[in-house]
């Protein structure tokens, strides 16, 4: 399927319009970003990597019955996705403490949970992604009640996928942020999950093998997210 016009371009991925209306392309670049924006660059492999190691994950989900938006990898740096109307909202899981949980609440990092936390975010680069609540997604209309019962459910549910998919391959699942649309009526896993949007630390040494390489200037960050694919089984060629 061609992809035809450029229709949104955002910090890693741009999205294109596909033959059928329902459906779109989304390019994973080459570019990474943090702090909302604020650090950037460019990392050969990252597209590819990222763009195989979402659809490993998508397919995964899926098949333990999460509804997501993937539909097929048409390329190295292109998958075809569902067409979802996308909540400005970002659901966040949290096992084990790392990153702003430190600094809100002045805690260790690595802290081992006794339950996993949920927290919602609202998806807004200039305000920092603000932590909001069910109480503002209700006021502000950004979602329904039962969307928001629904978004909670399958960011658990994701949870307990991962958490053992990852375990088996040595890794420890730290936190992971998630998005979801609207489909024909129902809520979807949308966006991605690669190393970008999660954290993945080596269960014997606790070595960092996300995005976080990258926003502590720790180097290694495409080599650390390959380690990460290559220990799932994720093909690279
Ligand atoms: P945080 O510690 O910065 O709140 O992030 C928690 C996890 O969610 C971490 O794996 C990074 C991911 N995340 C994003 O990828 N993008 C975002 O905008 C936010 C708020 C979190
Ligand atoms: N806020 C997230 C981060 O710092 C996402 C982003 O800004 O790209 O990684």
């Amino acid at each position: 399927m061609e992809k035809a016009s450029e229709l949104y371009s955002g910090k890693a991925k741009s999205v294109y319009a596909s033959e059928d209306p329902d459906r779109l392309v989304l390019l994973f670049r080459d570019d990474t970003s943090a702090f909302d924006g604020e650090k950037t660059a460019k990392l050969a492999r990252k597209g590819m990597v990222n763009n195989r190691f979402n659809a490993f994950i998508m397919q995964t989900l899926e098949s333990a019955g999460v509804p997501t938006h993937f539909e097929a990898l048409l390329s190295d740096n292109e998958s075809l996705v569902k067409r979802l109307d996308m909540l400005p909202i970002e659901c966040v899981v949290r096992n084990i403490t790392a990153g702003s949980i430190c600094r809100r609440l002045g805690v260790a990092e690595g802290m081992e949970l006794e339950v996993p936390t949920f927290e919602l975010f609202l998806k807004n680069d200039a305000l920092h992604d603000p932590m909001i609540n069910d109480y503002h997604i209700r006021a502000f209309g950004w979602a329904t009640d039962e969307e928001v019962v629904r978004m909670k459910e399958l960011t658990f549910a994701v949870n307990d996928v991962l958490k053992r998919l990852f375990a088996d391959a040595g890794l420890l699942l730290v936190d992971y942020k998630l998005e979801f649309g609207r489909f024909e009526g129902r809520i979807v896993l949308g966006d991605e999950f690669t190393p970008d949007g999660c954290r993945l630390w080596d269960a014997g040494t606790r070595k960092k093998l996300d995005k976080d390489r990258f926003r502590q200037g720790l180097g290694d960050v495409v080599e650390a997210y390959e380690e990460v694919a290559t220990r799932l089984g994720v093909r690279l060629d």
